[in-house]
């Protein structure tokens, strides 16, 4: 094996795609996969992949520091793509201690612990913190998130999020640590749990369930495939610079309303409905506190430096997303059967 290369969270929804496209590209590389195996991290998501002889699982959490300097001294990592994460806004407000513990908490002691195992030979050694673009805040009408876009966090989560990469440029500034980041909008695509809105609307249209929308519906996000994320990480691991952040968005701007009513037109047609018969489900409900209007990324810099571009256009990543859900509708009982229910009633009962 050329490299060996620690990912974090690879049972999650981004990482089990980066997780496939590492194992299945890099055949002479080791992925070592460390999870701790949350509500949302589900080896299902890897099933086709489990088997691999360059691929090995390991349960863990990254908060647990002995264990994380363990893992470092029996696997004598290269490459550390650090995907896990507590990753969901709702989640952070009703308890953001936890999003401490493992965002930030959780990244310290990989940080520590790479650069313990690094610190007499750093060179060909990356550490590739995944981020997100809430860590700017909220845009209004106009404008987009630059890599100089000032910090504006303003969930729990996005706190979480903002202070492990300020974390990650200290140890690159303090220590030397040689560390990359990437900062990307709203994923969507197959192995999304659906506590997020697309996949949370496509299981209830599946059973003509109510479509919760947060307030107007009028906040807008932008949409990008996960496989054309994982491609930007890829190649941003290989090319990119270190101590650079790189920008990932798709300039695919949806309200929210107007995404749902996306949804619900494909959806009609796949499932022979009536035309506008899933429109009739949508609710409007109390909005998300604190939830930010606009979020929009220029990846520019991405595109000019590395030749990054999106592959696809949004309503086919779209109409490929319904497919796998209509497809795999086993994985979706799976993952909603007990606590998931617990969830939604407090999450969605109360509203
Ligand atoms: P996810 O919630 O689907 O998966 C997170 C994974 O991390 C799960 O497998 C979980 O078991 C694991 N995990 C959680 N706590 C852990 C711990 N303490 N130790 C070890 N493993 C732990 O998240 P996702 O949507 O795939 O997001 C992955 C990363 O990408 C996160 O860092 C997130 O902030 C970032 N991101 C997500 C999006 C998005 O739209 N989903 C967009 C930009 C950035
Ligand atoms: O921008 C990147 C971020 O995108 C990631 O860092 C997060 O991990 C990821 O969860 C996502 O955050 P959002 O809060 O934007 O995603 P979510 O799917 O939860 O919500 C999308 C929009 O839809 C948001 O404006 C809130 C709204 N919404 C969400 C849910 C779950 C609803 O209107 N109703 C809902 O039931």
């Amino acid at each position: 094996m050329s490299k060996t290369i620690l990912i974090t969270g690879g049972a999650g929804f981004i990482g089990s795609h980066l997780t496939r496209l590492f194992v299945k590209k890099y055949p002479d590389y080791k992925i070592v996969n460390l999870d701790k195996l949350t509500y949302a991290g589900n080896l299902e998501n890897l099933r086709d992949i489990e088997g691999a002889p360059n691929y090995q699982f390991v349960k863990g959490d990254i908060a647990d520091l002995s264990f994380v300097r363990s893992m470092f001294e029996q696997h004598h990592f290269d490459g550390v793509l650090h995907c896990a994460a507590e990753s969901h806004v709702d989640r952070s407000i009703a308890n953001p201690l936890e999003f401490v513990q493992t965002n930030v908490v959780g990244t310290v002691c990989l940080l520590q612990a790479a650069f313990e195992a690094w610190s007499e030979n750093m060179e060909d050694k990356i550490f590739y913190h995944i981020s997100t673009d809430e860590v700017y805040g909220s845009l209004g009408t106009e404008g987009f998130f630059t890599e100089k876009t000032a910090y504006d966090p303003r969930s729990p989560y996005s706190a979480s999020k903002a202070s492990s990469d300020h974390f990650v440029r200290a140890f690159y500034h303090t220590y030397k640590l040689p560390v990359k980041l990437s900062n990307c909008s709203n994923n969507y695509g197959p192995f999304h749990f659906p506590e997020k809105l697309i996949p949370l609307c496509i299981m209830n249209i599946i059973h003509r369930r109510p479509l919760p929308i947060y307030g107007k519906g009028e906040n807008v996000r932008d949409w990008l495939y996960v496989e054309d994320h994982v491609s930007a990480i890829d190649l941003i691991f290989h090319k990119g610079k270190l101590g650079e952040t790189y920008n990932i968005g798709g300039h695919n701007e949806w309200s929210n309303i107007n995404l749902v009513k996306e949804l619900c037109r494909q959806m009609d047609s796949k499932l022979s409905r009536k035309s506008g018969e899933s429109e009739q489900l949508i609710t409007y409900v109390k909005d998300r506190a604190g939830h930010d209007l606009r979020y929009a990324i220029d990846s520019s810099k991405l595109t000019r430096d590395l030749g990054w571009k999106p592959s696809l256009q949004f309503e086919e990543g779209l109409s490929r997303t319904i497919d796998w859900y209509l497809q795999n509708q086993t994985w979706l009982e799976d993952v909603t059967s007990g606590s998931y229910q617990n969830y939604y009633q407090q999450q969605y009962h109360r509203r």
